[in-house]
């Protein structure tokens, strides 16, 4: 089993949805080991407690600077043997020294189609507002892996979700964290530990 590490600042609803698929056996190539998020009131703290996975808050302030955070959270990595890191909601920019130390072992979920409403300043509500201004039809959620440029690694799965007349940012936030995000990163994380453990076996 690969030992994962999943990485969090808010809400949770991915990482829910990554407990709910090892719960169901979506995911069985891999383990949630450990959550670490970067704000002390992220509710996906009390998601990780209520499934009894290890638990840190990390924050980049109590740190006082990226690489100091960066070797705080690697150390954190590595005292707990992880292999695969899972990045779900994460709000925080890694640099090249981190992604380099974990090449192809780090995925992200980002809500649109890639190369679509990506890179630097699209996150959250963000990237729905500009799917909407730009009036695309089907929008929806990559899973790809990260690297030192924002949302530029190679994607792993994708999902589309077809826009609504009457649609808002929020409203369609919400489907395509439910028909895609939801969807595509329980997935993901099987293909890549089923990778992972391939690699390992030589
Ligand atoms: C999701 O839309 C994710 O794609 C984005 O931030 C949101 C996180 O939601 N990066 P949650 O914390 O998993 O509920």
């Amino acid at each position: 089993m690969i030992k994962i590490a999943v990485l969090v600042s808010g809400g949770g609803t991915n990482l829910q949805a990554l407990i709910d698929a090892q719960n169901k056996g979506v995911i069985k190539s891999g383990v949630i080991s450990l959550v670490i998020s970067n704000k002390s009131d992220a509710y996906a703290l009390e998601r990780a407690k209520n499934a009894g996975i290890k638990n840190l808050v990390i924050s980049k302030k109590e740190c006082g600077s990226q690489d100091e955070f960066e070797s705080a959270v690697i150390n954190a990595l590595q005292e707990n043997g992880i292999e695969l890191i899972v990045l779900a909601g994460f709000m925080c920019i890694l640099t090249k020294r981190f992604t380099d130390e974990y090449k192809d072992r780090i995925i992200n979920v980002h809500p649109s189609l890639i190369p679509s409403f990506c890179g630097k300043g699209f996150y959250g509500l963000k990237v729905h507002e500009e799917a909407l201004r730009c009036g695309v039809k089907v929008t929806g959620a990559t899973v790809h892996y990260v690297n030192e440029i924002a949302d530029g690694g190679k994607i792993i799965l994708q999902k589309a979700v077809k826009i609504r007349k009457n649609d808002t940012p929020e409203i369609l936030q919400k489907r395509v964290m439910k028909q895609a995000e939801w969807v595509i990163l329980p997935k993901a994380t099987e293909l890549v530990c089923k990778k992972l453990i391939k690699q390992k076996r030589g």
